[in-house]
Parts: C-alpha cells; sequence; structure tokens
C-alpha cells in the first residue's frame, strides 16, 4: 500500500480554491454483515486519518443505513470522499448535499458517531413530515438532523 496515498497535500501546495471549506452529505447502505464491531472500527479509524487530513463529522447509523456529514478543504475532502465511495463496507451511496460552508459545524468532533439511541432520522423525518420522494426537502432534513449532533 502507497504510504504517499495516505497523506494530505501541505496546505501550502493547494490553491485558495482547494482550501476553501467544502462540506459532503450522503446515505448509503451498510453491508449486510457488518456489525457494530466493525463500525466502531470504521469511526476510529476514521477519526485519526481525518485529523490528520483536517477534517471533521458525524457518521450517524440507524437501520441499516449510513448517513454522513463531513467537512474540511476541499481537496483533502475529495480525497477522502474518493476512498468511502469505493469501501465495500456500504453500497448504494446517494449524495445529499455538496458544497462551500462558511464554518465548521463540528468543529470539535474528528468523526462524532451517533445510532438510533442518541436520536433517530426517521422519526425527525416525520416530526418534519418529510417524504423520501421529495428528494431536496429530504437532503436538508438530513441536514438538518445530522447537525443536531454538533450542538
Ligand atoms: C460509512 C463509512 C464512513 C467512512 N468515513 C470515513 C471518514 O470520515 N474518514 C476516513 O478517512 N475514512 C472513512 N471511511 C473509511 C474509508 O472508506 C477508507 O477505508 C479509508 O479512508 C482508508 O482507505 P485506504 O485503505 O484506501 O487507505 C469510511 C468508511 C465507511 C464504510
Amino acid at each position: 500500500m502507497s504510504d504517499i496515498a495516505n497523506r494530505p497535500a501541505p496546505l501550502d501546495s493547494l490553491t485558495p480554491s482547494d482550501q476553501e471549506l467544502y462540506h459532503y452529505v450522503y446515505r448509503s447502505t451498510a453491508a449486510d454483515d457488518l456489525g457494530r464491531a466493525e463500525i466502531d472500527a470504521i469511526v476510529r479509524r476514521s477519526g485519526h486519518r481525518n485529523e490528520v487530513f483536517g477534517l471533521t463529522g458525524c457518521l450517524h447509523h440507524e437501520d441499516g443505513l449510513f448517513f454522513q456529514w463531513l467537512e474540511g478543504p476541499r481537496y483533502q475532502l475529495d480525497q477522502i470522499v474518493n476512498k468511502i465511495r469505493r469501501d465495500p463496507r456500504h453500497q448504494d451511496i446517494e449524495d445529499l448535499s455538496y458544497g462551500p460552508l462558511t464554518r465548521r459545524i463540528f468543529g470539535s468532533w474528528t468523526m462524532r458517531s451517533t445510532d438510533r439511541s442518541d436520536g433517530s432520522l426517521t422519526q425527525w423525518l416525520t416530526d418534519a413530515d418529510v417524504s423520501t420522494y421529495d428528494r431536496r426537502g429530504y437532503a436538508s432534513s438530513v441536514g438538518a438532523f445530522l447537525k443536531s449532533f454538533a450542538a
């Protein structure tokens, strides 16, 4: 395995647009055989790598689905997102939101980990009266739900 690929680009080699603060939110389906121990391992390793890459965020797991908020310099974010998208521990990755951010939401967490016991997205969507067919409403509700864990 190439160690270089696991190192972030030095900030002074990046253009201002590479360094712009960006966020990415997606939903995915966890692999069938993924247990609590594997999820804990993903969170632990992600936290370490995110710290090196200057990324922060939150991973929520509920009913076999993952919902993740990730934020940081655009270049570093894109590098990790490419890895996440190829990871066989989940599939059916659906992009919900990607774009600039004015300030970090999860500045104090390299990888906050939450599940149904912390809060239920299903309940949140029901309370907000959002249908999964309303893609914009769904994406913005998932974003608001994840952001609520930064408080
Ligand atoms: C649901 C999920 C969320 C993940 N989140 C992150 C993350 O926030 N940061 C990270 O570095 N890796 C994350 N990973 C792990 C990456 O997909 C990948 O395994 C890791 O970056 C190491 O990649 P490499 O083995 O190609 O170096 C996540 C994996 C899954 C399945």
